[in-house]
């Protein structure tokens, strides 16, 4: 199985009851052979009509930090999302919802098989470092997990409604730049 297939049974998934509620299901972009995934939360309206993660306004700011940093959706990273279809309304993602949307992203880990995470924001966070984890307090710190880097930093979204966080949040990224200088081999290179 390779990234395309996985895709292609993502795309048809119907394993929740977004699956009635959704437009497209937002798989994920990126290149197959990233060292860097970023997990967001799950698609708002504008992902889930154009079917890619971050394209409204939070995804315009993601992209500038990725720039700043030399990372760029579709060249040396992989972007994607605990769930994988709209939330009515952008309310959180349910338990079972997410539950039954890990799989995909278990997937997408396997292979993929990248060396640094990078969770953006609450939601993330707690499903993948840790149910208690506070991105308020802990983002920009790093823990690692089976040769796998994971941190969290704010969610872009949130640094839109509180833009004071900017600084700190782009601390993050500097911090993300320097762990693939230490665990990366190609991300630098493409
Ligand atoms: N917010 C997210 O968490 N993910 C997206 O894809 C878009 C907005």
């Amino acid at each position: 199985m390779d990234l395309d297939q996985l895709r292609a049974g993502c795309l048809g998934c119907q394993k929740c009851g977004l699956c009635a509620t959704r437009t497209n299901v937002v798989f994920g972009t990126g290149v197959a052979d990233a060292e860097v995934m970023f997990i967001g939360e799950g698609p708002g309206q504008q992902e889930d009509e154009q079917g890619l993660p971050f394209v409204g306004r939070s995804g315009q700011l993601l992209d500038r930090y990725l720039e700043a940093i030399g990372l760029f959706r579709d060249k040396n990273i992989f972007i994607g999302n605990i769930v994988k279809c709209r939330p009515p309304q952008n309310r959180d993602p349910l338990p079972e919802e997410r539950q039954a949307c890990l799989p995909w992203l278990r997937e997408q880990f396997r292979l993929i098989q990248p060396k640094i995470v990078v969770c953006l924001g609450r939601i993330a966070a707690q499903q993948i470092i840790r149910p208690d984890f506070s991105v308020t307090k802990e983002h920009g710190q790093w823990t690692q997990k089976g040769g796998v880097w994971f941190t969290a930093t704010l969610h872009p979204a949130a640094l839109l409604r509180n833009p004071r966080q900017k600084p700190d949040a782009f601390e993050d990224y500097v911090a993300i730049r320097q762990k693939i200088h230490e665990v990366c081999t190609h991300t630098y290179t493409v």
